[in-house]
């Protein structure tokens, strides 16, 4: 079975425990990203949160025109912004170019190496940057350095005491 349906079925599955279990822990992640790299969300209007969840990062980016998008309909009827999209990473409905940037955060370990190389593809066609944060202890760490070294620019790197946090440019 495709990893993404997988990760569908396992997020709908834990949707009504998400918060309790890891809110704490992705609110202070995403406080900290999202103070690393205030200077590129100030001058980022359109952005999408691919791989959204229950919405943690909303708050963060209050006056932001805002799209949330998740595999899993369980997890995206906890998130509050008002628009939303169930999809795949590795096949958005957007146009080329539609954002000026793309969050990803702690997504992509849960695809398998051909679905990686996929999202990234989608995520350059869709936008001109994105951030993308994946934890340091995952199996997949090394495939999703190498297609992002293969795919876009890497702008910047920081090191979190769980995660990698890189800017890339496209
Ligand atoms: C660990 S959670 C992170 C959620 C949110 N970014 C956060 O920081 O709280 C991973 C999220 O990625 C979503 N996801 C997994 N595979 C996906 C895919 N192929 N396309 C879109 N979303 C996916 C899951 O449904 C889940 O909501």
């Amino acid at each position: 079975m495709k990893k993404e349906i997988l990760a569908k079925n396992y997020y709908d599955e834990i949707s009504k425990n998400y918060d309790e279990l890891y809110g704490s822990e992705q609110e202070e992640k995403i406080r900290v990203i999202t103070q690393k790299f205030k200077e590129i969300i100030l001058c980022s209007e359109r952005i999408l949160d691919a791989g959204a969840g229950t919405g943690i990062l909303n708050n963060f980016l209050k006056n932001k025109d805002l799209t949330s998008l998740d595999v899993s309909p369980k997890m995206l009827e906890k998130n509050k912004n008002n628009k939303k999209i169930i999809g795949s990473i590795t096949n958005m409905p957007f146009k080329n170019k539609e954002f000026d940037l793309v969050f990803c955060i702690t997504v992509l370990q849960d695809l398998n190496e051909n679905e990686i190389e996929k999202a990234i593809k989608e995520i350059k066609r869709i936008s001109e940057k994105a951030i993308i944060s994946f934890l340091k202890r995952s199996s997949k760490k090394e495939t999703i350095i190498k297609f992002l070294k293969k795919l876009t620019k890497i702008d910047k790197i920081v090191e979190l005491k769980k995660d990698i946090v890189l800017l890339v440019i496209f």
